[in-house]
């Protein structure tokens, strides 16, 4: 269905009784999202922004306040099994028994599905390698790697051929390079099997990289919407970068305020190092010019980089604070699911992106 929606959702409301006194937790507070089928699509916010509480709602897991929702065309109150028969669901933590093989846990959840037992272990074998999970399909599932398991979560999810995949934190705790393969193979199952995967994370590389569309959920509500792209479109222009050797600042402004293009110059001098920062609407275009120009003038430079707004920047925008800023808050308000994943993880998206975030703010300055 390359034209529908798979998702979509008007006016999510969602409130939780706040116990002993306290007032309700309003989770979801008038959300609202469109997922095309066939699309990779990330709902990123920080701890405790709404996203598991959208896939509990969209999976029929939970039932909203007030708002409307339909997932492969059904609705999740009046259709909620035509529903479930349309959606694979991984939850936050694991879903494979420990205690079993990859191979049975596959094989069991098919049965359970209604697959003859036959039929129940051809799917698992397919799965399997699909999944690059063969050599381990025998071995007990708790001594599997992170990875490993995460992945036959995820094979778990597709079991039933769905239309919609629902992920929720595919890869929170696993290390770079398992996490880059689960995005290789989330990225394949898209791709090749049209099927559509609505994902939740708090990575904003992972948004970036993944997602063909994004829904930025801050306090339960959609802060921003579109592709990561686009998104980041809205912030007009690049960052150059030249670090220059022994220069003179005065002819180095003199010479780039003769560049077509640049913008917003400044040139930092320090000691026997220099470095010229600029606003560019197109920076790629510029680099050739900036380096010619520089060079006419016998201005010696090194490195010339080109950095492209990040998702932090579209965060701080529509949400009107730094995403570290709300990551920390949630954390400290001790939300009931604000993971022990997030913040203790030694991968962390902030060490990903800090070095970014840093350089961008003391060029926006
Ligand atoms: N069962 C519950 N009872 C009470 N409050 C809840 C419950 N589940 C979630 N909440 C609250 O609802 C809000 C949204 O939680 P939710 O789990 O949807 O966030 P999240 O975006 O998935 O966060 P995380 O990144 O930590 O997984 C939070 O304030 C959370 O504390
Ligand atoms: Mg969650």
């Amino acid at each position: 269905m390359p034209t529908q929606l798979a998702v979509e959702a008007t006016g999510l409301i969602k409130t939780y009784p706040g116990g002993r006194g306290r007032p309700d937790v309003r989770a979801l507070d008038g959300l609202t999202l469109t997922v095309p089928a066939g699309t990779v699509h990330g709902l990123l916010g920080p701890n405790g922004a709404g996203k598991s509480t959208t896939t509990r709602v969209l999976t029929t897991l939970s039932r909203a306040s007030a708002g409307d929702a339909r997932v492969a065309g059904h609705d999740v109150v009046r259709h909620a099994d035509q529903v479930r028969r349309s959606i694979g669901y991984v939850s936050q933590g694991t879903g494979a028994d420990v205690l079993l093989t990859p191979r049975e846990n596959l094989a069991m959840t098919a049965r359970l599905r209604g697959a003859s037992r036959s039929a129940s272990l051809d799917r698992a074998g397919q799965l399997l390698d699909r999944f690059g999970l063969a050599d381990a399909a025998d071995r007990r599932t708790g001594v599997l790697s992170g990875g490993m398991r995460r992945k036959l979560d995820v094979a778990l999810g597709l079991v039933d051929a769905p239309q919609v995949l629902f992920l929720d934190e595919p890869t929170t705790g696993l290390d770079p390079e398992a996490r880059a393969s689960m995005w290789a193979e989330i990225r394949r199952l898209a791709g090749e099997d049209s099927l559509t995967v609505v994902l939740t994370t708090h990575y904003l590389e992972e948004a970036d990289r993944l997602a063909d569309g994004l829904s930025i959920i801050d306090r339960g509500r959609v802060v921003a919407a579109g592709s990561p792209d686009e998104l980041k479109a809205a912030f007009a222009g690049d960052t150059l970068t030249v670090d220059l050797v022994e220069p003179d600042a005065v002819l180095v402004r003199s010479v780039a305020a003769r560049i077509a293009g640049l913008g917003d110059v400044v040139v930092h001098v320090e000691g026997p190092t220099g470095r010229l920062v600029a606003r560019t609407p197109d920076g790629p275009a510029v680099v050739g010019p900036t380096i010619a120009a520089l060079q006419a003038a016998g201005v010696r430079h090194g490195a010339v980089g080109v950095s492209r707004p990040t998702l932090d920047d579209v965060y701080l925008r529509h949400a009107g604070r730094s995403w570290t800023a709300a990551e920390s808050a949630a954390t400290s308000s001790g939300s009931p699911d604000a993971s022990p994943d997030g913040s203790s993880d030694g991968s962390s998206p902030h060490d990903a992106t800090g070095t970014v975030r840093v350089e961008r703010s003391e060029v926006a300055r």
